[in-house]
């Protein structure tokens, strides 16, 4: 039986159509990274402990760098001449994503609402600026 008393659920990021770019596969990859960005900011915001930080870390490494891979095949497959440019970008931020995860392990870095605004915005633009650019040429 539902209680009234449950606090409702800030998220971090709230997904949007907006969002969406056209592809099916690449667009539930995307909604995928926002959620495990918001896990990442309820963890922090509940005090969970870097036990928890770093779990979520170390997956949304481990899935950023399978989204990657497979947005590179997809580019590649349509001949996207933006190909290497946007490959440098996804390169730059899988070495910060990584950087994050191994600081945290490390107890050298506490996830700060700096990181949390850095992951939100650099993907949030990448998304809506940069994947968007390659969709005219999907077809
Ligand atoms: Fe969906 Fe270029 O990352």
């Amino acid at each position: 039986m539902e209680t009234m008393t449950e606090k409702p659920i800030t998220q971090f990021i709230v997904w949007d159509g907006k969002y969406q770019i056209g592809h099916k596969v690449i667009d539930r990859q995307h909604q995928k990274i926002i959620s495990m960005i918001n896990q990442l900011f309820e963890a922090i915001r509940s005090s969970e402990g870097r036990q928890s930080s770093q779990t979520i870390l170390k997956e949304l490494a481990r899935y950023t760098n399978i989204h990657f891979t497979f947005e590179e095949k997809v580019m590649r497959k349509i001949n996207f001449p933006e190909y290497d440019d946007h490959k440098k970008l996804h390169d730059e931020l899988m070495v910060r994503t990584l950087e994050l995860k191994e600081r945290n392990a490390a107890s050298d870095l506490d996830i700060s609402n700096e990181v949390l605004q850095f992951l939100k915005s650099w993907w949030l633009n990448h998304i809506q600026e940069l994947d968007r650019r390659y969709t005219p040429f999907l077809g």
